[in-house]
């Protein structure tokens, strides 16, 4: 299975926001991947929906919505709204996931759960008939360029090989400090999609830099 990329916009100029996030699809990412923080979830401020919106309809890739807030149901409905193809919560920021998850797919968006650094992926279990996207946090949320945790590497091979035993193939992805170094690691582990933005965006050649991600996935 060929790896996919999803650019973090995080680390993009938003002055250019549309250019960049173009030029990171042309340079062979398969999505886009939105980090939405409130300041209080996270210790950061980023973006909302209007700056997912502006890119509504003017790529061709999926957008992935990372919502790194508190009340992340009220907001919801406005991040569907925008063009999300994926809205992804946390864990830990929500108390009753099949409510969030319900809310997300009545509008017709695709659900996927968050976990940070040390929660365990025992709590993805009883959602998983419900869930496409699972993504692993390999820092802690709140910043881009930060250094990758290996501690996430086992709890995603629990993960994947549980999934495979029970016949479930969500889409299995990785979020912090992705690079040409790290990555194989993750896809190692059964990985399916890399969430990268400094590797990406800050990349002197990023069709280069896209490739030798995709490249941890080459002979598997
Ligand atoms: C962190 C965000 C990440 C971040 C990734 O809270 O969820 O998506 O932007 O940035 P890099 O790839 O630079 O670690
Ligand atoms: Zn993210």
């Amino acid at each position: 299975m060929p790896i996919k990329v999803s650019a973090s916009i995080l680390s993009a100029d938003f002055g250019d926001l549309l250019k960049d996030a173009r030029q990171a699809i042309e340079a062979g990412c398969d999505m886009l991947h939105m980090d939405v923080m409130d300041g209080h979830f996270v210790p950061n401020i980023s973006f909302g929906a209007p700056v997912i919106a502006s890119l509504k309809g003017k790529v061709n890739v999926p957008l992935d919505t990372h919502l790194m807030i508190e009340n992340a149901e009220k907001y919801i409905p406005d991040f569907v709204k925008a063009g999300s193809t994926y809205i992804l919560f946390h864990a830990e920021a929500i108390e009753n996931p099949q409510s969030t998850i319900h809310l997300i797919k009545q509008d017709g968006c695709r659900a996927g759960m968050v976990l940070n650094p040390t929660t365990s992926e025992e709590v993805l279990k009883p959602f998983m008939k419900d869930l496409d996207y699972i993504l692993f946090m390999s820092v802690w949320p709140g910043f881009s360029g930060q250094s990758f945790i290996p501690d996430v590497v086992p709890k995603i091979a629990r993960f994947s090989k549980w999934c495979r035993e029970e016949g479930l193939f969500p889409e299995i992805a990785v979020d912090g400090g992705m690079n040409a170094k790290t990555a194989p690691l993750v896809v190692e582990a059964g990985a399916t999609l890399l969430v990268a933005g400094n590797a990406v965006f800050k990349a002197p050649n990023r069709l280069e830099a896209v490739e030798a991600l995709k490249s941890a996935g080459k002979g598997r």
